[in-house]
């Protein structure tokens, strides 16, 4: 279960991301926004804010989220609801359909990117940003290392990686009636100023590692993550970056 509040708070590295995404889109003409995986909404309420006269909804599998992101920032023609990216269904189109950082939590990404293309407008466009191939993998190789471990193998019993980082082709694969503009593995880097900072990051979107320690547990396996280091902490990044049109 998320924790909304906190993820609103401390999702900083995933905020920076979908912003450079926002700051690309010519939002003019758009009237109706669809953003699938909105989280505490804060990225969508930002979408809003930049299309006043847009309708937008903000969808996610998490009633949690839902809740948080209408409590917060629902308002006149800003509306969440619960959906699953994998089941999406709506009577109506949308001029843009987005999504943040959310379509890798899924088994199959890329059948959530071809559903969510048949719900754009014929002149409409789907924008769409997720982990990629090799996304964290500093930081996942070592968590994955200090969770099988002697240490902790018995906290992380049964525990699967949650997340399907990709590369391209399964996404060109599913965007084939579509004119592709953009699909493309990018790189960035997340900046956490402190080792607070970084446990917070964690605490707030690692959510399966973090659901399986107690307070205390999560105070140590940070401690062994993060050894001596002091400082600025750096989270170098992949995602697969996508935009296309119906065809
Ligand atoms: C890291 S958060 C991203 C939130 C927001 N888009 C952002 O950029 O900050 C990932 C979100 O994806 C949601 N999510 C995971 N699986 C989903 C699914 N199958 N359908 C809809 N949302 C899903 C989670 O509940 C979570 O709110």
């Amino acid at each position: 279960m998320w924790n909304p509040a906190s993820y609103d708070q401390h999702s900083q590295v995933q905020f920076g991301l979908a912003l450079e995404v926002l700051e690309q889109l010519d939002l003019t003409s758009v009237g109706s926004i669809l953003d699938v995986g909105c989280g505490s909404g804060r990225v969508t309420a930002e979408l809003a804010a930049r299309c006043p006269a847009a309708r937008v909804v903000g969808v996610d599998l998490a009633p949690e989220m839902v809740d948080f992101a209408t409590r917060n920032y629902a308002r006149p023609r800003l509306s969440f609801e619960v959906a699953d990216a994998a089941a999406l269904e709506f009577p109506q189109r949308f001029d843009l359909v987005c999504s943040f950082a959310c379509l890798h939590w899924l088994a199959d990404p890329p059948a959530a990117v071809a559903s969510m293309g048949r719900l754009v407008n014929a002149d409409g466009l789907l924008r769409v940003q997720l982990g990629g191939q090799g996304n964290m993998a500093f930081w996942l190789a070592r968590v994955e290392e200090l969770r099988n471990s002697q240490a902790w193998r018995d906290s992380f019993a049964g525990f699967k990686m949650p997340w399907s980082f990709l590369g391209l082709e399964p996404f060109q694969r599913a965007l084939a009636d579509m004119r592709v503009e953009r699909l493309e593995l990018i790189c960035r880097t997340g900046r956490l100023a402190s080792r607070q900072a970084f446990k917070s990051w964690f605490e707030a979107g690692w959510r399966p590692y973090v659901e399986r320690l107690t307070t205390a547990e999560l105070e140590a396996f940070i401690d062994q993550l993060l050894g001596t280091h002091q400082g600025e902490i750096e989270i170098p990044m992949v995602r697969v970056d996508l935009a296309a049109r119906p065809g």
